[in-house]
């Protein structure tokens, strides 16, 4: 899901990237992370599930309002990190507060916002509104090679292999069949496939929920084999 973001739609999500609380946040938000070993959880990240929940919303018939907010909430869902991985997805919305109501973001948009940031984890959250079904499907769609800050603990660690082993990630939405896939290159010498649903069935049910949340199917195909 590429090169079909309308960049005029994009102005506020630019203005919530640039808010100097933002960057600190997610620098540090992203910091955190790497001390405790997990993945790349930093400006890549936000910026991809920022795109991507965008991108849903669009394909899906969604305003641009309404799809500039799933941006927005893409961007920021992660940035409570920093204050500890438990609860992160409630803090994170908290903390965006002021900075939405700084940016002129009016109630009933940061309401939506917040309420979509505090509920993108598998472990707390569930899809509330067309924002945060898409912000749980772009979110949990990115698993890749990129994310592994380094390649030699994919040994030891079962997510960081299998996202290394992710070559291609790929959520393909189909506006007029109303149906996501989510599209997978894993490489399978270095992660098989159970492995993949060993960690994220949760997320693959989390994903099932919310594309039924905005009335589409839900599949998956793993080197090019539905696999659901
Ligand atoms: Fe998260
Ligand atoms: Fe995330």
């Amino acid at each position: 899901m590429h090169g079909n973001t309308r960049g005029a739609d994009l102005t506020r999500l630019a203005q919530v990237k640039n808010h100097p609380d933002v960057v600190e946040f997610l620098s540090k938000a992203d910091e955190y992370l790497g001390t405790l070993g997990y993945t790349e959880h930093g400006a890549r990240h936000a910026s991809l599930v920022a795109h991507i929940a965008h991108n849903i919303l669009e394909r899906l018939g969604y305003g641009s309002d309404t799809a500039e907010l799933a941006a927005v909430a893409g961007y920021l869902h992660d940035v409570g990190n920093f204050l500890g991985r438990e609860a992160h997805a409630q803090s994170a919305a908290i903390i965006c507060y002021h900075v939405l109501r700084d940016l002129g973001f009016g109630p009933a948009e940061y309401a939506v916002i917040m309420g979509a940031i505090g509920n993108h984890d598998e472990q707390l959250g569930n899809a509330l509104d067309p924002v945060s079904a898409a912000l749980i499907l772009a979110d949990k769609s990115d698993v890749h090679r990129s994310r592994v800050r380094d390649p030699r603990t994919t040994a030891e660690d079962i997510h960081d292999r299998v996202n290394y082993a992710a070559e291609r990630s790929f959520l393909n939405v189909d506006g007029a069949q109303h149906r996501m896939t989510l599209e997978l290159t894993i490489d399978t010498t270095i992660s098989g496939v159970m492995e993949y649903f060993e960690i994220f069935l949760s997320r693959m049910i989390m994903c099932r929920r919310a594309a039924d949340f905005l009335g589409c199917t839900f599949q998956m195909e793993i080197n090019r084999v539905k696999i659901f």
